[in-house]
């Protein structure tokens, strides 16, 4: 395999080097170059994605298992973003997962966490990565350095405090949360409040309180406040991420936490109890990959990943057709013009397989195949509309599952799974 050979700056600030190159089985898989020409991607110029954005996945990975369902024959593509949802895929055993980020710390994150899985005791890697207390993670780093590629070593060697304060808290958006729970939540709810939310055992005592201790003046103040485009995209994202945006952005993240504090059960859902206390205390409430059962089975995949820095408008365009089978597409969509994504999902055809299938969600901006590609791209809406009821992280608008239909002559122009779990 080829090594990404970087001297440890963010990728957007590199020289650039060779192009990009898929590097499959190899321990230390982080590889792919973007940098130094003009960027294909809209967005990527921007400072916000030269740092860790996200350190924990903000998608629910259990929806799109299941619109995926993913298995031995599957190569999946997935964009890498916290790396978390990756390695939940993996727990499908596909023969090969590739996972893409222009975000170059993006990248290293997911090194970080593979190397953590494959030289850690279950143990010791909830207390490295931020779960649970530790006497000392720089120890621990040390300990697991060697199962970084020359890159991602030299990345988190420069960043010695993020690896103290444990990698699942250090994201921009991670940050933004907790100074919501520590400015300003207590106005609105205690701890104590909190607490009995998280405890509630069913959906109707979740809507019970909801309506009687919840939903009050002050919570919806709250929403306008902090959850304002403007605010949201200084402390939390970023402007150039809602440059598509025309909907008020504040009564519909409103809506959508009523939706998930009262439609969907609090018992499992690990991204409510983050919100809420920025710590993972119940062990039935955690993210996939950090569930004890699924480590061993997550250390013996690993080798099935390829890490890719590099853009999706990039990195297409050079792979062959029928190349990839599963695609987990986060909502990169949301920050491209209609002409680049109409283009973007002409390239995910191409490389799709026949009957691949395609899973994304939006958050504020509506984006699907374009016209040319209906009998195509064939959206499944019953299954779509059931992964967006059921995503835990409830900050969604709509969730889309697509299937790539390569071969006419099977008259395949309206068919779709109709898979929606009961
Ligand atoms: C699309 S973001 C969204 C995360 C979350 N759903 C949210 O809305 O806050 C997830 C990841 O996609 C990466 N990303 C966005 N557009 C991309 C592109 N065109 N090519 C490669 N990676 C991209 C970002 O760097 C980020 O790590």
């Amino acid at each position: 395999m080829s090594k990404l050979s970087g001297r440890g700056q963010l990728a957007a600030e590199r020289p650039r080097q060779d192009r990009p190159s898929t590097c499959a089985g190899d321990r230390t898989p982080l590889c792919g170059e973007a940098n130094g020409s003009v960027p294909k991607s809209e967005i990527r110029v921007e400072r916000v994605f030269r740092s860790i954005l996200y350190s924990q996945s903000w998608e629910d990975p259990e929806v799109d298992r299941r619109a995926l369902d993913i298995g031995p024959r599957d190569d999946v593509f997935t964009i890498a973003a916290s790396g978390d949802n990756a390695l939940a895929y993996l727990l499908d055993e596909p023969r090969s997962l590739t996972a893409l980020d222009f975000n170059f710390s993006q990248c290293c994150l997911l090194e970080l966490k593979m190397a953590a899985l494959e030289k850690l005791s279950h143990g010791e890697l909830l207390e490295f990565v931020g779960v649970s207390p530790s006497p000392g993670r720089a120890r621990t780093y040390r300990r697991i350095r060697d199962a970084l590629s020359g890159p991602a070593g030299e990345f988190w060697d420069a960043h010695p405090r993020l690896i103290e304060r444990g990698v699942i808290h250090v994201g921009r958006f991670e940050r933004y949360f907790a100074l919501f729970r520590r400015c300003s939540l207590p106005w609105v709810h205690s701890r104590r409040t909190r607490d009995e939310l998280l405890a509630c055992r069913t959906l109707d005592e979740q809507r019970d309180f909801y309506r009687r201790r919840w939903d009050g003046v002050r919570w919806r103040t709250l929403f306008r406040l902090f959850f304002d485009r403007a605010v949201m995209a200084r402390l939390g994202r970023d402007p150039a991420m809602f440059r598509y945006v025309e909907d008020d952005v504040a009564s519909a993240v409103r809506e959508r936490a009523r939706h998930g504090l009262t439609e969907i059960p609090v018992a499992s859902n690990w991204f409510l109890e983050y919100i809420l206390r920025g710590a993972y205390e119940t062990p039935g409430r955690r993210p996939t990959w950090l569930i004890e059962d699924n480590h061993p089975k997550l250390r013996r995949l690993l080798s099935r990943v390829t890490i890719v820095n590099d853009e999706i408008e990039r990195f297409l365009p050079e792979r062959a057709e029928g190349s990839f089978s599963k695609f987990s597409l986060s909502d990169i969509f949301e920050y491209m013009s209609e002409a680049a994504s109409d283009r973007l999902f002409g390239e995910l055809w191409r490389v799709s397989r026949d009957n691949a299938v395609l899973s994304y969600r939006e958050m504020m901006v509506g984006r699907t195949r374009p016209a040319a590609l209906e009998g195509k791209l064939a959206e499944d809406e019953d299954l779509g509309a059931w992964c967006h009821r059921h995503d835990r992280s409830f900050f969604y608008g709509a969730h889309h599952v697509l299937t790539a239909h390569k071969e006419p002559a099977m008259g395949h122009r309206v068919r779709s799974r109709s898979a929606v779990p009961r």
